[in-house]
């Protein structure tokens, strides 16, 4: 249910009848109790148009709008201001259908075919704390994308390419020599890793072939190939390991590596210089950008090959976009990275639609994310200083849930705390990260996010919770209970304004990709439920039967909301806790 919408189309008529051609609706959402639930604030400009004073125009709307089907009451308030009071009987009505709809009544839109590129781990290492956003953020927008009908084509673009991984296999090719196999030599891939530098930096001659296996490498050498499908076996199983525990929805089969444009990019590069876009500049070849040029006048300069013939992330990522939008055919892109790489997707773009790779119709959107501090504010870090690993991180997180539902001491066995531990375990890390706007950094810290009070995902795990407890209690099964609804006090009427604004609130997440904001509407439903409930007993006596059942009705359409929204963010819920 778009109410918003509705509304908006309703005052748009009402306008159209003043005269006015294409005037702006703005209508929103009142923040205040007693402003009604919406409000229309457009009299103030057409005022000036019309030459009447805001409150006669407000007047003359009112006149005019056609809305005594969906509002109980409109007032005109302060200088012109229209304060819309919906209709308890037409929200109950909806309210009704969303609980007998198994989709709570969430349109569908007219299908995009959308690439969501997220996660995309360098592969040379382990994944760490860095690699959270990315994966998490995407996963949710890609669920909201689906759920709202689109068709999403996830695409895990690997950092499993770079030049790092001539070091990598001139130091694997050693071992192996020594008669070792590549699972253990890799059980520890920072380990490896770190090995590996060393030689880097000290051994003699070690450089030369690391340098040498890349060559080899990306010219397809046989041998090399063999060792490098070792290494990447190893590191995608340890980032498989992470997705599982992480309750992403990425498969091996989202892989779309670096590698994988490996044959494209000399005809790309060919491409780019046959037709002017590119030109050759001190041996490299070029892409001047004079649209970001410096102060003083000097243009971007994009290197998509480099003077010893080595390609880059940013020849890769044009291969993408030649794949994504040419191949694929994808009406929209979206890029989860932190906002370092801010600068390399503005350039990419402008240098794609010139080469005509993207189309004018076709979006191609970055979507940038800031760092996870700690509460130092300084970059997230383990005691000694090194990089924290995601998994790690991931235990560290359960064992702190087991922790503090031990010491809640509740008749649980040994398996169902497990279990619960997990959930609201991996829940709090997921729901600390995606609560927060991701354009900003914020500062990781156990103790808020693992709160059951406040924003956070055990105060919505456990509301949820909650609900389907009064349900057994009441022994009636929560998702059959269709009982007629009627709103009959403002707490009531607060949540089922708020439980139809679900959809809109999707809507926004789609188009933004803003998970938090999904995150606020739970917050402020769940909210708005306890307060609901302190008001509205359920199962106390003297509750009249048609009372108890459409408050039951509330408490079902409530939690079916809660848990959609959940699932949405990846986030699990439980029926006991
Ligand atoms: N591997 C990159 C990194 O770790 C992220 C890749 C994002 N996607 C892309 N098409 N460039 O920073």
């Amino acid at each position: 249910m778009l109410v918003q919408s509705l509304l908006v189309e309703r005052f748009s008529q009402a306008v159209k009848q003043l005269g006015v051609e294409n005037a702006p609706v703005p209508l929103s959402k009142s923040t205040k109790a007693g402003f009604g639930d919406y409000q229309f604030n457009g009299a103030m400009a057409l005022a000036k148009q019309l030459k009447k004073s805001p409150r006669d125009i407000a007047q003359m709307i009112l006149d005019k709008v056609v809305i005594d089907d969906i509002a109980d009451k409109c007032e005109i308030a302060g200088p012109g201001f229209i304060n819309i009071h919906l209709s308890t009987s037409w929200l109950a009505k909806q309210l009704q259908l969303a609980n007998t709809d198994s989709r709570l009544c969430v349109g569908r839109q007219l299908p995009e075919k959308i690439v969501v590129d997220y996660s995309a781990p360098n592969l040379a290492k382990e994944m760490h704390v860095g690699h959270l956003r990315s994966t998490i953020i995407g996963d949710a927008v890609v669920r909201v994308l689906e759920f709202l009908g689109h068709e999403v084509l996830r695409q895990n673009h690997m950092g499993d390419w770079g030049t790092q991984f001539g070091m990598l296999l001139a130091h694997l090719s050693d071992k192996l020599a020594d008669n070792q196999v590549a699972s253990t030599a890799l059980s520890d891939l920072e380990d490896f890793y770190r090995e590996a530098k060393v030689r880097f930096d000290n051994e003699d001659g070690f450089a030369d072939r690391a340098r040498d296996y890349v060559v080899k490498l990306q010219g397809g050498d046989e041998q090399c190939l063999v060792l490098w499908e070792q290494f990447i076996k190893v590191s995608v199983s340890h980032s498989e390991e992470v997705y599982e525990k992480l309750n992403v929805t990425l498969a091996n089969a989202h892989i779309m590596g670096e590698s994988a444009y490996n044959d494209d990019l000399a005809p790309l590069v060919d491409d780019l210089l046959t037709r002017g876009i590119a030109e050759e500049d001190q041996g490299a070849k070029v892409v001047f950008i004079p649209e970001l040029a410096d102060k003083e006048g000097k243009p971007a300069v994009y290197i998509i090959q480099k003077s010893g013939g080595g390609y880059l992330y940013a020849t890769t990522d044009l291969a993408a976009i030649r794949y994504r939008c040419g191949k694929l055919n994808t009406q929209r892109t979206l890029i989860f990275t932190d906002a370092r790489q801010a600068l390399h997707f503005k350039q990419t773009e402008i240098v794609a639609r010139k080469a005509g790779y993207l189309e004018e119709t076709q979006a191609y959107q970055h979507c940038p994310f800031g760092m996870m501090l700690g509460k130092d504010g300084k970059p997230f870090k383990t005691r000694t200083g090194g990089t924290v690993k995601l998994s790690d991180l991931l235990d560290e997180a359960i064992d702190r849930a087991t922790e503090l539902l031990s010491a809640r001491d509740l008749a649980h066995s040994e398996s169902e705390l497990t279990n619960i531990a997990k959930t609201v375990g991996i829940g709090a890390v997921k729901y600390a990260d995606l609560s927060k706007n991701r354009t900003t950094d914020y500062v990781f810290d156990w103790d808020t996010m693992l709160s059951f009070e406040g924003n956070t995902a055990p105060y919505l795990q456990y509301a949820y919770t909650r609900i389907r407890s009064i349900f057994r209690k009441a022994g009636i099964n929560a998702d059959s209970h269709e009982a007629n609804i009627s709103l009959e006090n403002n707490s009531e009427m607060a949540l089922a304004v708020k439980v139809l604004q679900f959809e809109e609130t999707l809507l926004s997440v789609a188009k933004d990709a803003t998970p938090h904001t999904l995150c606020t509407y739970l917050y402020e439903l769940a909210s708005l439920f306890m307060r609901f409930y302190e008001d509205s007993p359920i199962l106390k006596d003297g509750v009249l039967p048609e009372q108890k059942g459409s408050r039951l009705s509330l408490a079902a359409i409530s939690a079916k909301t809660l848990k959609q929204g959940l699932d949405m963010l990846g986030i699990e819920t439980l029926e006991q806790m």
